[in-house]
């Protein structure tokens, strides 16, 4: 059931979006050479802590973190360690938290110092395919509208749409229907309507779509060990179009 937000709740659920944001923007500035992932996370921790925000993500279903960190051929759900990152290195950073009973969900991908162009590709593509299918997320318009919108521009490029995660409704909890997968037919699925709200997440591969998850049972890799990108914001469906509610 899809739960529908009041505009009071959207505005709600501004706050949780808002300080996501802001901790991913802070965590984009401390990627360098020589970080760890370990690090980033005690960040993202700390300041969410200052801003009054719970972590979502630790303790969810027992994540053993506060921050997904997903380097190079990992595409989700990377577990911090305290192993250093490298130049050349990209890394996707998820990152979601609670307040006052409302949560907000964004993940970004960052080169590492120099980066190849295949690797800057890929995460140019994947980004932009997140704003097609926000752009696509209109009221009237069709879920699978949005998975289209993904699909159709991830694929024209050369890469690859993961199929075995999606991404969500989200509002008092984390994971609320609809399921959004990154691929689909236009025209297909059910009808936006304003107070929907989105967690929008294309996780897309440089080379085969096919995904496995590690013996520690949250790190999901590619199987080929391509690379793999991830971006996701929380948008809001509204009469005026989609807002972003995780945008800096
Ligand atoms: N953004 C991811 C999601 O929406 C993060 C979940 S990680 C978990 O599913 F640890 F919380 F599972
Ligand atoms: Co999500």
């Amino acid at each position: 059931m899809i739960i529908l937000k009041s505009r009071d709740e959207i505005d709600r659920m501004r706050v949780p979006c808002r300080i996501v944001a802001e901790i991913l923007y802070g965590l984009r500035a401390l990627v360098k050479p020589g970080v760890t992932t370990f690090e980033l996370d005690l960040f993202a921790a700390n300041e969410a802590r200052k801003r009054g925000a719970k972590c979502a993500f630790r303790g969810y279903h027992n994540y053993p973190s506060s921050l997904c960190c997903s380097p190079n051929e990992q595409v989700v759900h990377g577990i911090p360690n305290k192993s250093a990152l490298k130049s050349g290195d990209i890394i996707s950073m998820d990152f979601g938290v609670l307040v006052d009973g409302y949560y907000g969900d964004s993940a970004i991908t960052v080169p590492v110092g120099e980066i190849s162009a295949a690797a800057n590709m890929l995460i140019t593509v994947t980004e932009e395919s997140l704003y097609a299918a926000i752009d696509a997320a209109q009221s009237g318009n069709r879920l699978g509208d949005v998975s289209f919108a993904v699909q159709s521009y991830v694929e024209n490029r050369g890469f690859s749409v993961v199929r075995d995660f999606v991404g969500h409704g989200i509002g008092k909890s984390l994971h609320e229907d609809p399921q959004i997968p990154n691929y689909g037919l236009p025209s297909k699925g059910v009808k936006l309507k304003p107070g929907m709200v989105l967690a929008i997440e294309p996780m897309i591969n440089e080379k085969s779509h096919e995904v496995r998850v590690l013996d520690d049972n949250w790190t999901v890799v590619t199987c080929d060990g391509g690379l793999s990108a991830h971006f996701e914001h929380t948008v809001a469906i509204t009469e005026h179009g989609p807002e972003i509610l995780t945008r800096i």
